[in-house]
């Protein structure tokens, strides 16, 4: 075992740091949006010099670097205001990982006021105590609340009614509280109040996707800090910058070209070549997002594998829910595990929806309840299915 240990330890790689391309990672420079990094520079200026809070949007589709630009611009602008002796603090949030407004709230005072028990306390009550902890150590708080849209679908307009009205009129000397909303899609404003509306409707940052040679400079940098010298084959970042393009989505980019150095680790090869891009792209599709199936729970994974199987295997584009709950209890049988109540799958199903990885349409034929047809948008259901049966593994083992 030694041994085996001790070969793989020193086996040649082509990475010389493979978390470069993960993204989590903040790189240095990101080619390609200094335009609204300036755009956020100047809106969030007069906090600094004037000492006034501000609210910001950020939108742009899948991967065009909302995530990374708004962290890279929260680790820039605290150390400029810090110069000028003004005290920042900007906390990141996603709000895909809470289930209630009261979560998040929860989540960012516990990050300032470790010890605080708030048992019993009002989203409110939270925020009050957020804002005078902010007061009394004469700090400012910049809250970037990631994916937002997704969790107002999910849980209504609480969270930004309490976190913009708080913003705008603060009972305290100073406005303690600026935010930075981060959506796909700006629809998620139609169920707000006018007075919000007309909060949220100024700053506006546009993330445009990214054209092919766009993606093939963000590639570029990248790979440097990721790659050996000289392992990638000439081709490798031009193709995969034109697959990449397709989408403008930078994730997509940087998710083949670790693929590809895996592959080229496994098959030992020295050199990252086309072929493994290739074939890295059949492995993947930019529209399934590992993290967003990983959170999903061991029941919502097997009924999305349920679905994903009798897609496949019926090599139709739709099924009717009463199918996939009878394909689902064999499904569970496989893994054995107890089948969950009708309600409980429909909820199931609903979560599915809201995270965008099955729709569903109300198509008024068939029996009562098996009258909503499922399918699944345009990823493929081979791709989805490996991916499912692997974290299944995963989870059923971890
Ligand atoms: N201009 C850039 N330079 C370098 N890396 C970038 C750039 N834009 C995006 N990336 C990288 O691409 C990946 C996707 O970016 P990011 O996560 O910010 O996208 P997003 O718009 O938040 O996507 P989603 O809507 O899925 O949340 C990350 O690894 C990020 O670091
Ligand atoms: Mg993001």
């Amino acid at each position: 075992m030694i041994d085996i240990v001790e070969e793989e330890l020193s086996r040649p790689t082509v990475f010389r740091d493979e978390s470069k391309l993960s993204s989590d990672y903040i790189p240095p420079q990101l080619p390609h949006r200094e335009k609204e990094q300036r755009q956020l520079a100047q809106i969030f200026k007069a906090l600094i010099e004037k000492e006034v809070s501000q609210i910001a949007l950020i939108t742009g589709s899948i991967g065009t670097g909302k995530t990374v630009v708004a962290k890279k611009f929260g680790e820039e602008f605290t150390k400029v205001a810090q110069r000028r002796n003004i005290k920042i603090d900007y906390v990141h949030t996603n709000c895909r990982q809470w289930k209630t407004t009261f979560s998040v709230m929860h989540s960012i005072l516990k990050t300032f006021i470790p010890t605080i028990q708030t048992r019993g306390y009002s989203v409110e009550e939270l925020l009050d105590t957020l804002l005078d902890y902010f007061e009394s150590q004469n700090r400012f708080l910049i809250l970037a609340l990631d994916e937002l849209d997704y969790f107002v679908s999910r849980n209504g307009p609480d969270l930004v009614y309490t976190l913009c009205r708080s913003a705008e009129t603060s009972r305290l000397t100073k406005q303690r509280l600026s935010l930075i909303g981060i959506v796909r899609d700006l629809a998620f404003r139609q169920g707000l109040d006018l007075a919000t509306l007309s909060t949220l409707k100024e700053n506006i940052v546009y993330l445009q996707k990214y054209n092919a040679s766009q993606l093939q400079d963000i590639l570029k940098f990248r790979a440097e800090e990721a790659f050996h010298l000289g392992v990638l084959h000439g081709d490798v970042l031009p193709l995969i910058a034109d697959i990449a393009s397709e989408w403008g989505d930078a994730r997509y980019a940087l998710e083949l070209l670790w693929r590809a150095g895996k592959l080229a680790d496994g098959f030992s090869s020295t050199l990252v070549l086309p072929e493994y891009v290739r074939q890295a792209k059949a492995e993947t599709h930019p529209e399934i997002r590992e993290e967003i199936l990983r959170e999903l729970d061991f029941q919502e994974k097997l009924l999305l594998l349920t679905i994903v199987r009798y897609l496949k295997n019926t090599k139709r584009a739709y099924a009717f829910t009463g199918e996939i709950i009878g394909s689902y209890r064999v499904v569970c049988e496989e893994y054995n595990e107890t089948p969950r109540s009708h309600t409980q799958v429909w909820e199931y199903l609903k979560e599915l929806e809201k995270n965008g990885i099955i729709t569903t349409a109300l198509t008024g034929e068939g029996k009562r309840g098996n009258s909503s047809q499922i399918s699944l948008p345009d990823v493929p259901a081979a791709v989805l299915e490996q991916k499912l049966t692997q974290l299944l593994l995963e989870g059923k083992n971890g």
